[in-house]
Formats: C-alpha cells, sequence, structure tokens
C-alpha cells in the first residue's frame, strides 16, 4: 500500500490495496495512522460488496445502526444507503445526508471514529462530478485558537443536540424530512462532549464542537456561551482549513470523524443519481495501544 498525501490540509489518496481482502495487522495499523494523520483517506477503484465493506469498516470498531434512518442496503441494518434515486415512484436512500457542516456522532454519548463511503453513482455533468464532499481539519483549527480561549475552554463541556441539524434540515426549502417526533426527540436527549479532546491516534487536541449539532456551552452565561461558539464556529470555517473530494465511482472513502467536521454540497438534480453505500465505525477500540503493538 502507498499513501500519497494530497499536499493539502487534509486528504491522501491510498493505492496498491484491495479492500475485498481481510486487511493484514500491518496494513490496519497504517491505514489508522494515515486517517490520524491526513483525515480523510480514498481508495479508488475498490469492487466491494456489503459483505465486504462491512467486514472492512469492522476492523475498525463497532459499525452503528441508524435507528433514525429507514434506508439501508438487505440484509446490512448498519449499511445506509445515500442516495437521490427513486424506485417503483419511492426514495431509495436518505436524499439529503449531511449537507451542512457538522461531525457525524457528536450528538451522541458514544462518538464515532470515522465514516466510510463507497461510491456507487456519482452525478456528473459536463464531464465533471457533483456532490463533493468538503471536510476541514479540526487539529489545525484548535492549534490556531488563541492561547487565552484555550485556557478559558480547557476541561470545559458544551451542549450537543442531534436535532439542532434535523430541524435546520426541515426548514430548508424544498426539504421532504418531516419534523421529529416528540419520541424521536426524546430518544435522542442533548448530550455533553468536551470542547477539545486528545484524538486516539495522534496524541493531539481537536476543538470538537460543530455548527450543526453544538448548542451552548455547559455551566456559562448564554450570552457569552453564544458568542464564544459563534467565534469557534467562525474560526473552524477559515478556508485554509478546507478540502473537497471530488467523487469517482469505486472510490471508498474514510474519514476521521474526530479531527474533521464536513458537508455534503447538493449540486446536483433528481435525474443526475447520486448512490453511496456507508457505514459508521464507532470509537469502541483502544486505538492508541492498538498502534503501539
Ligand atoms: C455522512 C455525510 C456526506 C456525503 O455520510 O455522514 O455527511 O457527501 N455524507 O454524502
Ligand atoms: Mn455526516
Amino acid at each position: 500500500m502507498h499513501i500519497i498525501p494530497s499536499g493539502q490540509t487534509l486528504g491522501a489518496q491510498a493505492n496498491g490495496i484491495d479492500l475485498a481482502h481481510p486487511l493484514s495487522d500491518g496494513d490496519f495499523r497504517s491505514i489508522l495512522r494515515a486517517l490520524g494523520e491526513h483525515g480523510v483517506l480514498c481508495f479508488p477503484q475498490q469492487m466491494l460488496d456489503t459483505d465486504q465493506l462491512a467486514a472492512f469498516g469492522r476492523r475498525f470498531g463497532e459499525l452503528e445502526i441508524n435507528v433514525a434512518n429507514a434506508y439501508h442496503e438487505p440484509n446490512h441494518p448498519e449499511m445506509m444507503i445515500l442516495s437521490n434515486i427513486r424506485k417503483d415512484g419511492k426514495q431509495i436512500g436518505a436524499n439529503d445526508a449531511g449537507q451542512g457542516w457538522h461531525t457525524d456522532m457528536s450528538y451522541s454519548h458514544d462518538i464515532a471514529l470515522a465514516n466510510i463511503l463507497h461510491a456507487q453513482h456519482v452525478p456528473m455533468r459536463g464531464g465533471k462530478p457533483l456532490g463533493e464532499t468538503q471536510f476541514r481539519n479540526m487539529h489545525a483549527a484548535y492549534e490556531d485558537l488563541p492561547d487565552a480561549l484555550k485556557h478559558k475552554l480547557e476541561g470545559r463541556t458544551a451542549t450537543h443536540d442531534f436535532a439542532k441539524f434535523w430541524d435546520m434540515m426541515v426548514a430548508k426549502p424544498g426539504s421532504t424530512r418531516k419534523p421529529l417526533t416528540p419520541e424521536q426527540r426524546a430518544k435522542k436527549p442533548p448530550v455533553s462532549q468536551p470542547i477539545f479532546r486528545r484524538h486516539p491516534i495522534t496524541g493531539r487536541m481537536v476543538l470538537y464542537a460543530n455548527v450543526g449539532y453544538t448548542m451552548s456551552i455547559d455551566g456559562m452565561d448564554p450570552q457569552e456561551s453564544g458568542e464564544i461558539l459563534d467565534f469557534l464556529f467562525r474560526h473552524q470555517e477559515r478556508a485554509e482549513y478546507l478540502y473537497a473530494h471530488h467523487w469517482t465511482v469505486g472510490d471508498v472513502l474514510m474519514w476521521d470523524n474526530i479531527g474533521t467536521m464536513h458537508n455534503a454540497i447538493g449540486d446536483y438534480l433528481p435525474d443526475e443519481p447520486r448512490y453511496m453505500r456507508r457505514v459508521q465505525v464507532m470509537a469502541t477500540l483502544d486505538y492508541a495501544r492498538l498502534l503501539a503493538q
């Protein structure tokens, strides 16, 4: 396997590995390390069936089963379908997933390590792919914060709420999402997360707050909390932290859900099909120990 860094703030391509076969321990560790270092890894031209994609994901941690989502591959409740394709008048996948800056699972007590998408159909127009996925580097965002703010927020937590992103999406023109029912809200109560956390692979601190889910800083006057979060959200959207992945069919894209945040660009039309298979890897292993072996 060869890892070729993009030369930008995030991103690398991993060549010379066929993910359809079980990973050797050496390749497993190289991928983990590269994930920490580059945040977004693309494995091009992969031919994986659903069992093989699930097995690859499972090497890195337990796979989340998204109870809120009706769209998954047959016999694979852990494999979501992200798609705008309709069959027999029905959507076959979630058609607006991730359209807004966020970090997957930050609203959950147990956080995610990585997301893995396998591109089945990529919308194209004029020979160019549409529906890119954008990322921002939260290691760099943390490092560049003013020292006074790092000290002020050290050890503090913020409340994250699944409903914040959902409500934002429902309010978008043309949304087909339904408002959450009180029962659905009750199933995903707000949780507190450290604002800064040590990345389990790199051992470095990251900014773990995102405009998609983060509501308020715990135990702080609401006005001050609002001002600081506004500052953090503007800071983390600085252009130098941005990296965009332009999809090709067959790409397996694995991204770090602790050290990056991401945003899906919905710039394609209903007759320009997009279809991604997706597994969410929860941070259930002791990555530092696995890397030390
Ligand atoms: C996700 C997500 C982005 C995309 O899968 O969590 O935000 O481009 N998807 O499909
Ligand atoms: Mn997402």
